[in-house]
């Protein structure tokens, strides 16, 4: 017994320190210089674009204010939500020339419009954040098919059609960020359809950021805890509040946003901006579907 459970640490401690490894490979290999090719020196006819999903409020709106700050070497920053007002409100504190765009990303038309756009302008696309998501709890059942739907639109479909239309517009050294969740470690019951969206958008960025390895546009997954200090708590709790009693250690938004961001312009695979999201990522390795659904099933009733 004890040898099995040697044998399964070694194991364990070799396939840890392997990814890590292969990771910092990474990290060197986006920042070779290209044979052949110079690097991109700035063009005047081709502006370079940030585009923020979800800018409107929570984690979205601070990205915008990070990348307003920090981000060096960009021209414009393109903020997407469906409330006008308050992307106003976001880009009125911006130094750069902002884009506001508001448009429902859970139809397909809207996001079809945007597309379009891209596709009009010489432009060089920079950052992409995905950021823009919604959730419902409650057992999949009383969450109505609408709200179902709208949740795989928007936090999936719009993400994959926004990649889809920025990509040919990217080159080497530019950032994909889809901003996944906790959730998409793990099934979680009544919180079904929310966490099998995550988890189907972290599997998305890690196969595409293996895709787009050999041209070095980085594609990096932002996996956060429940974050208390947005509105996205208060419009999830709409369907059925009973689901999850309290929300320990949960993060805030500005921590979030700081230490992500820190994490995708190292050019990280997965992200996760605090200690809860980082051990549960961890113990999701270790441990099988169906004891972390009693470990959530514990947790959610506490
Ligand atoms: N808060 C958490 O506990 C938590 C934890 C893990 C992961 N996340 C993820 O983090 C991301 C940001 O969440 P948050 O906490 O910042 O939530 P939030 O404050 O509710 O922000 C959500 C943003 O998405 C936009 N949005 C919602 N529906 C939209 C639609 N149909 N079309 C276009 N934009 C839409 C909202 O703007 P409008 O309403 O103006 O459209 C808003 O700007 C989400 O992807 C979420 O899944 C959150």
């Amino acid at each position: 017994m004890a040898l099995l459970a040697r044998i399964i640490g070694n194991i364990v401690i070799f396939t840890f320190l392997a990814g890590l490894v292969i990771v910092c490979c990474e990290m060197i290999w986006y920042r070779m210089p290209e044979r052949g090719r110079k690097r991109y020196s700035g063009n005047n006819a081709q502006k370079r674009v940030v585009i923020i999903t979800g800018a409107t409020s929570g984690l979205g709106r601070e990205y915008a204010y990070l990348a307003d700050i920090r981000l060096k070497g960009i021209d414009e920053i393109w903020l997407v939500a469906r409330r006008a007002d308050k992307l106003q409100e976001t880009a009125v504190r911006m130094r750069h020339v902002v884009k506001c765009l508001s448009y429902d990303l859970t139809r397909t038309s809207s996001v079809m419009e945007l597309t379009r756009l891209i596709q009009r302008k010489d432009i060089r696309i920079r950052y992409l954040i995905n950021c823009a998501g919604t959730a419902k709890m409650g057992t999949t059942k009383s969450i109505t098919i609408s709200d179902q739907t709208d949740m795989t639109a928007l936090n999936c479909t719009a993400a994959v059609r926004l990649t889809d239309a920025c990509l040919p517009y990217m080159k080497s050294g530019d950032h994909i960020v889809n901003v996944c969740s906790t959730a998409a470690f793990q099934p979680m019951q009544r919180l079904n359809v929310y966490a099998s969206t995550k988890a189907y958008m972290l599997r998305y960025t890690r196969a595409l950021r293996m895709e787009l390895l050999p041209e070095k546009i980085v594609v990096t997954a932002v996996c956060p805890y429940w974050i208390k200090d947005t509105e996205f708590i208060e419009k999830a709790e709409e369907a059925g509040s009973a689901s999850v009693h309290s929300y320990p250690l949960a993060s805030k938004v500005a921590s979030v946003a700081a230490v992500s961001m820190i994490g995708i312009r190292m050019g990280l695979p997965v992200v996760t901006p605090g200690i809860v999201c980082t051990i549960h990522r961890i113990f999701s390795g270790l441990l099988p579907d169906t004891v972390l659904q009693y470990i959530w099933e514990l947790l959610r009733r506490i």
